[in-house]
């Protein structure tokens, strides 16, 4: 089955580096039957515009404004990474949330500005391990997916990728169990269907993302509850993320 293989660098790698990195994995995944995304910081995409541009990897950003211009000093809009060539975004990470504390209702604008402009969205959802440990995770991401998602039209969803991100499992090396991620694709496409249609529930993107590395990718990506993967530290590594690209699952 085809799948979502999406890399987030986060903050790492110089733009220098980055080329290299790019004409590397444009060489090596050519062939790839899975769609293959990189997402490295906004100083890196006029680089990704250059080597992977023509290419059949896909390249996107790790943030963007919800305002669409003006005097937001130091921000970047979705029109500056469009114009880069860029196809994706990803929002609501969990450290932008944690970190930076953007709420439900700035990434609801910031999904509105990004869809307004021709990009598709990787929405990261997903609980703490204290939400976990008192059993509200899954009432935790309905609410994050109701409220990320209110006001956007069933056709718009098309473009709206949903990254289950366990924050307990985001460069710890502790994974989700299959089962667990099983159980959560199940309550993201219930909520999909409550909030949309069985149609929406169906047709809908979700990836697992959190610790995925050359040990687990196998077991992780051939669970068919899920149609891909967001991948953060183990991307960093070109030959690590190819392989993982070129699989077939
Ligand atoms: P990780 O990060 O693969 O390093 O756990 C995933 C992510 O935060 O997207």
């Amino acid at each position: 089955m085809k799948k979502l293989i999406i890399g987030n660098f986060k903050m790492n790698t110089t733009p220098s580096e980055f080329k290299s990195y790019a004409m590397t994995l444009a060489t090596k995944v050519k062939g790839a039957k899975n769609t293959v995304v990189v997402c490295p910081p906004f100083t890196h995409l006029s680089v990704a515009r250059e080597i992977l541009g023509g290419s059949k990897v896909f390249y996107g950003a790790q943030n963007i404004s919800a305002e669409e211009n003006g005097a937001f000093t130091g921000e970047i809009s979705a029109k500056m990474i469009k114009d880069l060539g860029a196809t994706y975004v990803i929002l609501g990470h969990s450290e932008r949330r944690g970190q930076f504390k953007e709420n439900d209702k700035l990434v609801n604008k910031k999904i509105k500005t990004a869809l307004a402009n021709g990009l598709k969205v990787i929405l990261c959802v997903g609980e703490s391990l204290q939400t976990r440990e008192s059993k509200q995770a899954q009432n935790f991401v309905r609410k994050q997916l109701d409220d990320d998602l209110k006001g956007i039209y069933e056709n718009e969803l098309e473009s709206v990728v949903i990254a289950y991100e366990p924050i307990w499992a985001i460069g710890t090396g502790k994974t989700a169990t299959n089962s667990d991620i099983t159980k959560m694709a199940e309550i993201i496409r219930k909520e999909i269907e409550l909030q949309f249609s069985p149609k929406a529930a169906q047709n809908i993107t979700i990836v697992y993302g959190g610790s995925i590395g050359l040990k687990n990718y196998k077991k992780i990506l051939s669970n068919a509850a899920i149609n891909g993967a967001l991948i953060g530290g183990t991307s960093l590594d070109v030959d690590a993320f190819t392989l993982i690209a070129r699989e077939n699952y």
